[in-house]
């Protein structure tokens, strides 16, 4: 068990909000045609090398980069901080973790003015900015929106082997837990936290890591959702969709999981609820609440929870990925020896039985 991280004194960055990944791809016309022809986000620029997308919401220059690449993997999970001296503070309480940081005057991406990238403690390269070169927000643009438009990038969702020391760490930077996932025995699945009065800006996820789970674009309406299911289904990309559309317990949005060209994993999220009082209350889960993940629910597919993307170091170099230790979540519900139940006082085989081989491995047709 590595050793929990020391509180900096330095105090942390202001965040405000978490506001745009760089994803490498190694194929970038098909990874362009997958988030813009596909998802319809939109081009604020491109080169060869690069394309910069966002949301019909959005300000800001991007909210998602795709960079060619040899590996496919995240380069940077990104947050706005409050204000240019923000980052003064994310250099000195980095540094004193002794992590690497850099720091880019000019931006390391276009769009983006002075910003600090860093290693953080658990593995992955987090960046903080202020200045941005400010774009038309499409709001009022409904001759460019489409059934399916994504307005909002949601939350970022990493995967971590020590989900209650990634926590530590997260409050340290000045995260606040929404809501988790746990079992009697204290174990602890995984967390969600947020800056941002939403459910989250980011989530850690129990696994092999540091590896990114899943980044997530908001829509409107639940009825986005299924248009976008019906447009993979006419485009026959209904393999792109791995898990959903469906309820979540955890946050209560509506959502659909589908994997980009690389398999990189895109959340579409919907109708989540606000958090932003001081004593918002913390919602904890059972890890055997067979509702937690699907609030109907349907079973999480194995995929969904052994799958993640490579992260990145300031050096284009993938992160060693480490093994979790603690049990994890898909083997203590769905596995040989896990269960999962509808109503809490029932006993561990009262599913009925056409609904029992739905949590376990090879009952799936
Ligand atoms: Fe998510």
């Amino acid at each position: 068990m590595p050793e929990s991280i020391p509180t900096p004194v330095a105090p942390p960055p202001d965040i405000l909000r978490c506001a745009y990944m760089e994803l490498v791809v190694t194929d970038l016309a098909a990874s362009r045609n997958f988030y813009v022809d596909v998802l319809g986000l939109v081009v604020t620029e491109e080169d060869a090398e690069a394309v910069y997308l966002r949301s019909i919401e959005e300000f800001i220059h991007h909210n998602l980069v795709l960079r060619q690449g040899p590996v496919a993997a995240v380069a940077a999970f990104s947050y706005r901080v409050r204000s240019p001296q923000e980052l003064d503070r994310a250099v000195a309480f980095y540094t004193e973790l002794g992590c690497e940081v850099r720091r880019a005057p000019e931006g390391f991406t276009r769009g983006i003015g002075d910003s600090v990238r860093v290693v953080d403690p658990l593995g992955f390269p987090y960046e903080f900015f202020y200045d941005v070169e400010h774009v038309e927000r499409l709001a009022w643009r409904y001759d460019l929106h489409t059934p399916g438009a994504l307005v909002r990038l949601d939350h970022f969702n990493q995967v971590t082997p020590d989900v209650p020391r990634a926590v530590r760490f997260m409050e340290d930077l000045g995260f606040r837990v929404t809501e988790d996932i746990q079992d009697a025995e204290g174990t602890t699945y995984a967390a969600w936290l947020r800056r941002k009065p939403t459910v989250h800006d980011t989530a850690m996820t129990g696994g092999d890591g540091p590896r990114m789970h899943h980044v997530a674009f908001a829509t409107h309406e639940k009825h986005n959702i299924i248009a976008i299911c019906d447009k993979l289904g006419a485009l026959r990309l209904s393999d792109r969709i791995e898990r959903g559309p469906g309820r979540h317990g955890v946050s209560n949005a509506f959502y659909l999981y589908l994997r980009d060209p690389d398999g990189h994993r895109v959340e579409i999220y919907t109708q989540d609820y606000w958090t932003g009082d001081p004593d918002n209350p913390v919602v904890t889960w059972d890890v055997h609440d067979n509702q937690r993940r699907d609030w109907w629910g349907n079973p999480v597919v194995p995929s969904w929870y052994t799958e993640a993307s490579l992260v990145l170091d300031l050096d284009g170099v993938p992160q060693p990925v480490v093994a979790r230790t603690d049990t994890s979540e898909m083997a203590v519900t769905i596995g040989a020896d896990g269960f999962s139940y509808t109503r809490p006082e029932d006993d561990a085989d009262a599913l009925p039985s056409w609904k029992q081989g739905e949590y376990k491995l090879g009952h799936q047709l």
